[in-house]
């Protein structure tokens, strides 16, 4: 693949060509390699002709695409998503002499029906074969798909979550082999249901002690509470539009799961994170590695980089997740980007006093960051932050076009009330009615720190934002018609006492 275009990201994954949707099967291997499968057209820049693409990386951001790995057999069949798993201990008799086997359960899409299947693979990931009996689960739906795959130790049993599409149900399926399944529970008819339920993810997420430390990444501060969530994405029907992942924060005893309260979480307050997935085989105690597709179906096939690139779609940054019981009593994902550290090349501490207050200042990167993708962060600090009020915001500009895309947080003096916002409408490159400009949370700001920190990953036609320890995420692709060079940072209407600093770190591609 080229991955030298402008709108081409620079440290995210995007395919080298033709069409990408979900994050499919990922797993990272015993020798630390992760393997990131996804839904795949190799012969168009539009969905359809469903196979699995494959890419592997031993730090979540310099990806090597190998071969696609699962191929639909007859004409008229497409390889829906799913999820891979490590069978360990050759329950499944696939593997008689090996400890690495890797199986695939994905849905079998046509027009008479949606089945689940089984591939495996005895080479660690690279190439599957397809189990002689296929399907393992069907149901005679045409809306009954993506399974999720999971070993369940407290009941040494393989348990699968597959969603009834527009029935508005999650089924939860029992197996001792992965290849004869019980129907064990359903999950109806929860939080925002949309046109159906997609992707269904169930995984145990480590709880934070203490929702307010500086590091909520650091193990040492996981209680031994078993927490899972319960993962549902929807589409259409999003509350912006089109596609979006919601989460249910419970218990899962093996067989059934029960959310914690009646709420419903957003996963995401963009509309560009959908059908996230989760690494298989990340230890348990450690925080939890996450990819979603950076795109929504209501533009998703149309979008600027097909033309102009021969290719659509790009995944999130690779994110760490663990669950906290925050300051408001009640459970939240956090989620930050995984360690970036390596691919720093220059580190600007843009401001480091209180100069930044109610002024701006700027910074052309056009020379010194030549891959056009930079982590920048902005903290705020030294009143008591509910008495906070005025602005910090960003602005990453093209000096050549003047299109811009913008973001910040807006302090409004109180807890709760504070929104935190990015914005897209000042770029040229696509015009659809869809592709809505604004979007905004409210933030809950931390009284035990007295720190806001707004940080953000900015890589060419994607921004992600994350509040704090990571309580809020926004997801934003975005086509400008010249690159973007330089970065504002300023403030306004802060009270006295208010210290601003931020800071920009360039970051290599890991493309080049
Ligand atoms: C979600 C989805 C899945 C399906 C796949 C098809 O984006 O619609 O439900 O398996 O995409 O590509």
């Amino acid at each position: 693949g080229d991955y030298s275009g402008p709108l081409r990201p620079q440290i995210h994954y995007s395919p080298p060509r033709d069409f990408m949707n979900d994050p499919n099967g990922m797993f990272v291997d015993a020798n630390g390699l992760y393997h990131l499968y996804y839904q795949y057209n190799p012969t168009g820049i539009v969905a359809g002709n469903q196979h699995w693409g494959h890419a592997t990386s031993k730090d979540l951001y310099h990806w090597e695409n190998q071969p696609i790995a699962i191929f639909p057999g007859a004409k008229g069949e497409a390889i829906f998503s799913g999820s891979c798993v490590i069978d360990v201990n050759n329950t499944s008799g696939f593997f008689p002499n090996q400890t690495n086997g890797v199986v695939a359960m994905y849905t079998l899409n046509t027009d008479k029906e949606e089945t689940q299947e089984l591939a495996y693979s005895t080479d660690g990931g690279y190439t599957f074969t397809k189990y002689a009996g296929n399907p393992v689960i069907s149901i005679g739906s045409t809306q009954f798909r993506d399974p999720k795959v999971l070993w369940h130790a407290p009941t040494q049993s393989w348990v699968v979550v597959i969603a009834y599409a527009r029935e508005y149900v999650i089924g939860f399926y029992t197996s001792p082999d992965l290849k004869t399944w019980t129907h064990a529970s359903n999950f109806t008819h929860h939080g925002l249901i949309g046109l159906q339920y997609e992707v269904p993810i169930l995984i145990s997420i480590p709880m934070l002690t203490n929702a307010s430390i500086a590091d909520p990444m650091d193990p040492s501060n996981f209680a031994s509470t078993d927490m899972w969530i319960l993962q549902i994405s929807i589409n259409p029907g999003a509350p912006l539009g089109g596609s979006i992942s919601q989460y249910f924060p419970g218990s899962f005893n093996g067989t059934h799961f029960a959310p914690a309260d009646a709420g419903t979480r957003l996963t995401d307050f963009g509309k560009d994170n959908y059908a996230g997935q989760y690494f298989y085989g990340v230890p348990p105690t450690s925080p939890q590695i996450s990819m979603a597709w950076a795109s929504n179906w209501e533009y998703a096939q149309i979008v600027p980089t097909g033309q102009l690139e021969g290719f659509r779609s790009f995944m999130t940054v690779p994110r760490v997740n663990v669950l906290a019981n925050t300051t408001r009593n009640t459970y939240a994902l956090l989620s930050l980007p995984y360690d970036t550290t390596p691919l720093y090349t220059t580190a600007n501490s843009l401001v480091n006093s209180t100069s930044l207050v109610n002024s701006s200042l700027l910074y052309d990167y056009s020379t010194t960051i030549p891959s056009g993708a930079l982590q920048f962060s902005i903290n705020i600090t030294g009143i008591p932050l509910a008495n906070a009020t005025g602005t910090a915001n960003f602005t990453f500009l093209s000096s050549v076009t003047g299109e811009s895309i913008r973001g910040g947080l807006f302090l409004a003096g109180g807890n709760g009330d504070t929104p935190l916002w990015m914005d897209r409408g000042n770029t040229r490159g696509f015009n659809n009615p869809f592709f809505t400009d604004k979007f905004s949370t409210d933030v809950w700001l931390n009284e035990e720190t007295q720190t806001v920190r707004l940080m953000g990953v900015l890589d060419r036609s994607i921004l992600e934002v994350f509040l704090n320890n990571g309580e809020k995420a926004g997801t934003m692709i975005f086509f400008p018609q010249g690159e973007l060079d330089t970065l504002i940072i300023g403030t306004s209407e802060l009270n006295v006492g208010v210290t601003v600093s931020a800071e920009v770190y360039g970051l290599q591609s890991t493309w080049t």
